[in-house]
């Protein structure tokens, strides 16, 4: 059996270490378009279809949460067309895959500022929360007009709102109750933090939540990376020796 092989992949994952949050920075969907003289549009169309192979995989395998950054608040400066095209693919992903996703358990969960989206990408959120509400498998938790520093500072005022009006006092500020005001607040940390095509850098992305996440960057283009990437970068991940800083 070759050594990329699904089958002899899937063989190789130890069920036991697997991580619990994987993360994904989907990267390159305007790369792999342009590499085919097609517009920027149709990469995001194909990545898409990536997105549900990779949920799928995630729920077969048992995966807890997937966080996938979807939109940045950086992002609000491409062309309107392009940022429209995908508040478009968004609803369209949620409406035609509801089904298939109830019937997997998996449950929605969204981090970002939700408010500034636009009114029926907002709607279908909402529908999407709770239509999902009682499922108990993977958290699907997609990034939407998304930023770490926002998600720092947006904790700090409701934190400070809740010692204003006294549910804390300043002396139990710390890293614990810190971290129940992130977006994220109600999820573990990630352990794997995905990027594909190939950029060395973070955008924004989940800034203190990946203070200890493993690193995996892949040169694969977003709408080529298949359940076999998937798996490899499981597989490295288990090869890895968390330390947290100590010694083993
Ligand atoms: C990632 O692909 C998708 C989103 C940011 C929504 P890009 O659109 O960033 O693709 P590249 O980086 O231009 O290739
Ligand atoms: C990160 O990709 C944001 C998302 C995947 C949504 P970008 O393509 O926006 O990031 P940069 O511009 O390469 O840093
Ligand atoms: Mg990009």
């Amino acid at each position: 059996m070759a050594r990329d092989d699904e089958t002899y992949l899937r063989s190789s994952i130890d069920r036991n270490k697997l991580p619990v949050h994987i993360a994904i920075i989907m990267d390159g969907n305007g790369r792999w378009a342009k590499e085919r003289k097609l517009p920027r549009v149709f990469g995001h169309r194909e990545g898409m279809k990536t997105v549900k192979t990779v949920v799928k995989l995630c729920g077969e395998l048992g995966i807890k949460v997937l966080t996938l950054y979807a939109f940045s608040t950086e992002n609000w400066t491409r062309p309107k067309q392009e940022i429209n095209a995908l508040m478009r693919l968004l609803r369209k992903y949620l409406h035609k895959e509801m089904d298939e996703l109830i019937q997997n358990n998996v449950k929605f969960h969204f981090i970002g500022r939700l408010e500034q989206l636009p009114e029926l990408v907002q709607q279908d959120l909402k529908w999407a929360r709770e239509k999902t509400a009682n499922n108990t498998g993977l958290i699907l938790n997609l990034a939407l007009n998304y930023s770490g520093r926002a998600d720092i500072v947006d904790a700090i005022k409701k934190l400070t709102a809740d010692i204003e009006n006294g549910k804390y006092k300043r002396e139990e500020i710390n890293e614990v109750l810190f971290e129940k005001y992130l977006y994220t607040g109600s999820l573990p940390e990630p352990d794997l933090l995905i990027r594909t095509s190939g950029e060395m850098r973070i955008s924004n992305f989940l800034l203190w939540q990946i203070a200890y996440a493993e690193i995996y960057i892949t040169p694969i283009y977003w709408p080529d990376f298949s359940r076999k990437h998937l798996l490899s970068a499981i597989i490295d991940y288990q090869r890895r020796e968390r330390r947290f800083g100590g010694v083993l």
